[in-house]
């Protein structure tokens, strides 16, 4: 037999699925008597479990796979999306974004086209999020406008919906339990997979699914195709997975086990964003600091960990490769001219080396996301986030004193099981001592799965978490509107974004700890001593003084325009 057996095995489990989908999904009787025949006549001739027996594990390399190897039953040419027209719809964090990135260049590569609207659409991608139920229940009330969509099509012109991302990946073929207007659930780990998964359902007019977690896949090999190609500012994605298992968290569970992307493709990409006029990379991975590139062993490699002091992992240190300091200002140097941040880092890996490559690059913003979750050493062990209030009070010290006018942001957790007034008294006092520029605030929603669901009970009333919201909102408010004000008179480099959405007269753009800058459009000297001057644009880096301030917002008078060497020559 010459089938690949890695990828025959991910076939019969779609087809298993097919199965148990059969049972479900109603609109299985569209498939004629002599397709079913051809079908369970080649599924009974098929592989058998022996061929499964003592089988390596073959890594899934290709970008995307080989027709002739997969599905004997189709036709290789009905892989191919024909000109269909797929629309894209991305809910939740970055990674969302970036993945669709990823997966618009897998479709595009088999003969898809986009479209920005939904009616004209033969394919509709929601890239979901699991994080919250609240994020849920908005897939929910879509798929019911899709349904009702869908159902209106004639039949020349058929509606496919596709479930990816984080909520694909948690519900599996449950989601068709709820949702049968479904036609391809798959998780954040086969979007390689989609031409094959989009063509099986299409011939068969049954859901596919493909939610295998892998433990090696980065997409290394793909280029992601950009959505916004107007945009300065693009996603990198360095890294995928979480191996922290917070107990209040979904991540490890929808985005699998920790792998990082080796750095020679990551700054193959930074080179070739840098060539399309990108002025700012963002680096990604839901735990982005804790990057570690173990395809090249390097002379740290008996170092263990880079954990910053008072900190703690529930897995074993990591050992060897390229860690994120290293990453990062390899990066930097590649593309000097070009912003670097990233996004989203854990506390403990911020290592005194992550924080001098911070601070001797001044292409590397001084800004850092700092999720605390909670000021209580209780709420935080019960969290299992691995510090104490005192070891997360101490980092922020040493960060200020590596990079003191560092912008800091953080996320925060209100009402977590048992968390009572006191506990949550001290995430108040937190966020009043530490003073955070941005800060992102979340009442708790208990999720399936993790070990909270196990061990915990989710006993603050929904009326108390939203109190408590409420409460981190106006402490947070308070703190920044002060922070803020600090910037009223200073010079700020700012890369320009877009108009904004007020006014076509002005421009927004954002200051290096990512705080949304206002500026009056106009035309400025092209550089500070210079007297020829231009209008100023999406893309462009400018100086100007900041003369107001909010919690959320700045506004400045633009002066001229810069690059980051130049600002930093002064
Ligand atoms: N890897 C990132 C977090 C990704 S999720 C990190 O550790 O920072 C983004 C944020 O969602 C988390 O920081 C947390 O504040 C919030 N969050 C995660 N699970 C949640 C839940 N079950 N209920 C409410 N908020 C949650
Ligand atoms: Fe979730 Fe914690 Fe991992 Fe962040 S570090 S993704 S909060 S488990
Ligand atoms: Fe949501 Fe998944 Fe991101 S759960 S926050 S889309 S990693």
């Amino acid at each position: 037999m010459k089938l690949c057996l890695s990828r025959t095995w991910r076939t019969l489990s779609a087809r298993s699925n097919h199965k148990r989908i059969l049972s479900t999904a109603a609109k299985s009787t569209k498939v004629s008597n002599t397709q079913r025949e051809t079908f369970l006549e080649r599924v009974t001739t098929g592989p058998g479990l022996q061929d499964f027996i003592n089988v390596k594990h073959v890594p899934r390399v290709n970008a995307i796979p080989d027709p002739t190897t997969i599905v004997p039953y189709i036709n290789p040419d009905t892989y191919a999306g024909q000109g269909r027209r797929v629309f894209f719809e991305v809910y939740g964090c970055q990674m969302n974004t970036n993945d669709t990135e990823v997966v618009w260049a897998v479709l595009q590569e088999n003969g898809y086209n986009r479209t920005s609207d939904v009616q004209e659409a033969d394919v509709i991608m929601l890239v979901t999020c699991a994080i919250r139920e609240g994020a849920e229940q908005k897939i929910w009330n879509r798929l019911k406008h899709l349904n009702a969509m869908k159902s209106k099509r004639p039949a020349r012109r058929p509606l496919q919906i596709t479930l990816l991302g984080c909520m694909a990946e948690r519900l599996k073929e449950r989601l068709l339990e709820r949702e049968q207007c479904v036609d391809v659930i798959a998780g954040p780990d086969s979007y390689k997979d989609l031409p094959r998964l989009l063509a099986v359902s299409r011939h068969y007019e049954q859901a596919t699914i493909n939610v295998l977690l892998s433990l090696d896949e980065t997409y290394a090999d793909v280029m992601p195709v950009r959505l916004n190609v107007e945009s300065p500012t693009a996603f990198v994605s360095i890294m995928r997975g979480c191996d922290n298992l917070c107990t209040y968290c979904i991540v490890p569970f929808t985005r699998g086990r920790e792998r990082s992307r080796p750095v020679t493709s990551i700054v193959n990409e930074v080179l070739a964003l840098r060539d399309k006029g990108v002025k700012e990379v963002t680096l990604l991975g839901q735990n982005v600091n804790s990057y570690r590139d173990i395809t090249v062993s390097n002379s740290n490699d008996k170092v263990t960990s880079n954990i910053a002091p008072g900190f703690s992992t529930i897995y074993k240190p990591k050992i060897g490769g390229v860690p994120f300091a290293t990453l990062l200002c390899t990066v930097a140097e590649a593309v000097p001219e070009i912003r670097i941040r990233f996004t989203s880092p854990h506390p403990k890996d911020f290592s005194e080396d992550v924080l001098r490559v911070i601070r001797d690059y001044p292409n590397v913003c001084k800004s850092l996301h700092l999720p605390a979750q909670s000021g209580n050493d209780a709420v935080l062990a019960r969290m299992r986030r691995g510090y104490t209030r005192d070891a997360y009070l101490r980092l922020v010290d040493t960060i200020r004193s590596y990079v003191p006018n560092v912008g800091l942001s953080s996320d925060f957790i209100c009402g977590f099981c048992g968390e009572t007034e006191e506990e949550f008294d001290d995430t108040i006092t937190l966020i009043e001592e530490v003073r955070y520029n941005v800060a992102f605030l979340f009442a708790y929603s208990m999720r399936e799965r993790t070990t909270a669901h196990r061990k915990y009970v989710d006993d603050v009333p929904e009326a108390a978490k939203i109190e408590r919201l409420q409460r981190m909102v106006k402490a947070f408010r308070h703190t920044a509107t002060a922070l803020q004000k600090e910037y009223e008179g200073r010079d700020e480099l700012i890369l320009l974004e877009g108009k904004s959405k007020r006014s076509s007269e002005s421009w927004f753009g954002r200051n290096e700890a990512n705080i949304k800058v206002i500026v009056p459009a106009t035309a400025l000297p092209t550089s500070k001593n210079s007297a020829e001057t231009k209008e100023i644009a999406a893309g462009d880096f400018i100086v100007a003084k900041i003369t107001e301030s909010n919690s959320q917002v700045l506004k400045g008078t633009p002066l001229y325009i810069s690059t980051i060497s130049d600002f930093y020559n002064k």
